[in-house]
């Protein structure tokens, strides 16, 4: 299973934070936002990873992240050259899927908790799996509509008059599938390959499972000042509180072994001297 982070977009919202800075670097708590999209794919195992990003702002990932190879993975990177939407990931990352099953998390989507849904959804061979998360404003995401049964008809790209709660989170498992239905959508109105299209085409097909996510998840916005600050408090909350970063990508890679212990050692001491750094060495000397 390959892994894709769309980290582009123009963060018109967070202007003027957004002018000159890109929203996945902005800062949650203690590190940048595209650390928790990151963390969330290699907690599910996966290990090669392309950044879709756009040309001012890929230099400044390949900064923070290189190759991955000191966190025991591969990133590589894919120019977007203008926003056209979420789905031309995988006409950009066609290559680097090659064969294989695809997951895709938007670099701007933090996940928190217990993430057997994401695991499950993994493990499956065929077709596509995306999730339903109730939120207060779902018009302003991907929603889903279920019938009586609890089965998913259909998905609307921010309806005005949404038929659920329940928002469509930008993580996603795809088939191989994907590829060859991105190629075939048309433009939106807004002029984007919208995900929501290659959605309902795996629903017609009969091959998309939507799983809800239970509300001892957080699926937390970023895209406004004050989700900012929210998400940068809840994230202080629960570190200061339990003394364990999250997101915190070489101790991640250590624990799923995707690292050894020298190798982390290595990979702590490139790190300046920092809270970051102490707790790395921490993490080290304390199993
Ligand atoms: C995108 C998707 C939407 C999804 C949302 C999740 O919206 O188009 O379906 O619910 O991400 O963050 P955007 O952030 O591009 O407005």
């Amino acid at each position: 299973m390959k892994g894709i982070v769309l980290a582009g977009g123009s963060g018109t919202r967070l202007y003027p934070i957004t002018k000159v800075y890109s929203k996945q670097l902005t800062i949650i708590y203690d590190k940048p936002l595209i650390y928790y999209p990151i963390s969330i794919l290699m907690l599910g195992g996966i290990r090669d990873i392309l950044i879709v990003s756009n040309r001012e702002t890929i230099p400044m990932y390949q900064t923070l992240f290189g190759d991955g190879a000191h966190l025991g993975i591969s990133i590589s990177y894919k120019l977007q050259e203008a926003p056209n939407g979420i789905a031309e990931s995988f006409l950009l990352g066609e290559s680097f899927i090659g064969g294989d099953g695809v997951s895709l998390i938007l670099g701007d989507n933090i996940f928190y908790g217990q993430l057997d849904f994401f695991y499950e959804a993994l493990k499956r061979t065929e077709g596509a799996t995306i999730f339903g998360y109730r939120v207060n404003d779902p018009e302003r995401y991907g929603v889903v509509e279920f019938d009586k049964s609890g089965r998913a008809i259909s998905i609307e790209e921010k309806p005005k008059q949404p038929k659920s709660s329940f928002a469509v989170p930008g993580l996603y498992v795809f088939d191989n599938r994907v590829v060859e239905i991105s190629k075939n959508i048309k433009p939106s109105p807004r002029g984007e390959l919208e995900i929501t299209d290659v959605n309902n085409t795996y629903l017609r097909e009969g091959k998309l499972r939507v799983e809800k996510i239970g509300r001892g998840v957080a699926w937390l916005d970023t895209g406004t000042p004050e989700a900012l600050l929210q998400a940068s408090n809840f994230f202080g909350v629960i570190e200061d509180r339990q003394g364990l970063k999250v997101a915190c990508l070489e101790e991640i890679a250590y624990l799923m072994k995707f690292i050894n212990k020298e190798q982390f050692e290595q990979a702590i001491n490139g790190i300046p001297r920092s809270a970051y750094r102490s707790y790395l060495e921490r993490i080290l000397h304390e199993e």
